[in-house]
C-alpha cells in the first residue's frame, strides 16, 4: 500500500516505528521500495555521494529535480521526499513555494524537506498552504555547516536544548507532517518526540525517535569519505563492489570473460564468404 502523509500521522498515534532511507536513483529506490521502506528521501546528501562535493552546498536545483524524477519512477510504496537545496528557500517564502512546487511537478515527490527551526517557519506555512506537505529537518542541518563550524552535536547545553524544543514546536505549529532530528543527544530527541504530535525520524538522535533515517550509501559500506559515529553498516557492499570489479578485470585478462555463453552466434558459411 502506498504510503502517505496519512502512514506517518496514524504510526505515531499507533505507536508503530517508521522507516526512511535515501535514494537518489530508480534502481536503489526501487529495491529500498520493494523492502517495504516507508519512505524514501531524494536527500541533498547526494552532494556528497553521488557528486563527490565536499558538503551540500553546491546542489542546485536542477540536480534535485533530476534525481527525484529517476526516484519517483522507481517507488511505488514509499513516500517519496525531495529535499529543498541550500538557497531554493532561504532567501524568500516565494521562492520556497515556488521550488517546492517544482519538486513535486517536475520531480514528482510527494513531499519536500527543508532545514532549519522557528526561522524557517514561514516558509513551511507557505508550503503547506500551497497543498504541499512538507517534513522539517533540526539539529545539526548541512546547509548550515559554515555557520557551525562543522558536523558537531547540536543541542547539548541547555540553551541549546531548549531551541531544539521550540524549534520542533514551532514546525509543529507550522504545519510540517514530520520532523528530521540530526545529531542530537538521544535524551534531548526524546523529550521532543515526547512533546510533538508529528513523528519524528532520527539520524544520530537515539531509538526514542518514531523512526529512523539513514544515507543508504553510507549504511550499506558504499561510501567511506567519512563516516559519523551514528552510521551502522547493515552490508559491506563497497567492498563487495571491489571485488567483482577485480575480478572482471581480471577475467578479460585471462580470457575468462566473456565465455561463449555470453556471445551471439552466426553461420560459418557467412563468415567463410567474406573476403
Ligand atoms: O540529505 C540527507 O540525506 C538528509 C538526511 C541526512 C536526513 O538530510
Amino acid at each position: 500500500m502506498k504510503n502517505t502523509v496519512v502512514t506517518f500521522r496514524e504510526a505515531k498515534k499507533k505507536g508503530e516505528k517508521l522507516s526512511m532511507l535515501t535514494a537518489y536513483d530508480y534502481s536503489t529506490a526501487k529495491l529500498i521500495d520493494e523492502a517495504g521502506i516507508n519512505a524514501i528521501l531524494v536527500g541533498d546528501s547526494l552532494g556528497n555521494v553521488i557528486l563527490g562535493y565536499e558538503d551540500t552546498l553546491s546542489v542546485t536545483m536542477e540536480d534535485m529535480i533530476h534525481h527525484t524524477a529517476a526516484v519517483t519512477r522507481g517507488a511505488k510504496n514509499a513516500l517519496v521526499i525531495a529535499d529543498m537545496p541550500f538557497m531554493s528557500y532561504q532567501a524568500s517564502v516565494y521562492d520556497a513555494v515556488v521550488n517546492a512546487g517544482r519538486l513535486i511537478k517536475e520531480g514528482h515527490a510527494q513531499a519536500v524537506k527543508l532545514e532549519g527551526g522557528v526561522e524557517a517557519c514561514d516558509r513551511i506555512k507557505a508550503i503547506v498552504q500551497a497543498s504541499i506537505p512538507v517534513c522539517a529537518h533540526i539539529g545539526l542541518t548541512p546547509q548550515s555547516i559554515n555557520v557551525f563550524g562543522g558536523h558537531k552535536v547540536q543541542g547539548k547545553g541547555e540553551e541549546a536544548a531548549q531551541k531544539l524544543l521550540d524549534a520542533a514546536r514551532a514546525v509543529e505549529e507550522a504545519g510540517a507532517f514530520a520532523l528530521v532530528m540530526e545529531c542530537v543527544p538521544a535524551k534531548l530527541a526524546e523529550k521532543i518526540t515526547n512533546t510533538v504530535g508529528i513523528p519524528t525520524i532520527g539520524i544520530g538522535a537515539g531509538a526514542g525517535c518514531d523512526g529512523q533515517v539513514l544515507v543508504t550509501n553510507d549504511m550499506l559500506g558504499m561510501f567511506s569519505d567519512f563516516t559519523p559515529k551514528f552510521v551502522r553498516r547493515f552490508a559491506e557492499i563497497g567492498e563487495a563492489m571491489k571485488d567483482a570489479f577485480a575480478n572482471y578485470d581480471r577475467e578479460i585478462r585471462e580470457g575468462g570473460f566473456p565465455a561463449p555463453e555470453h556471445t551471439y552466434g552466426i553461420d560459418d558459411d557467412i563468415i567463410e564468404k567474406l573476403y
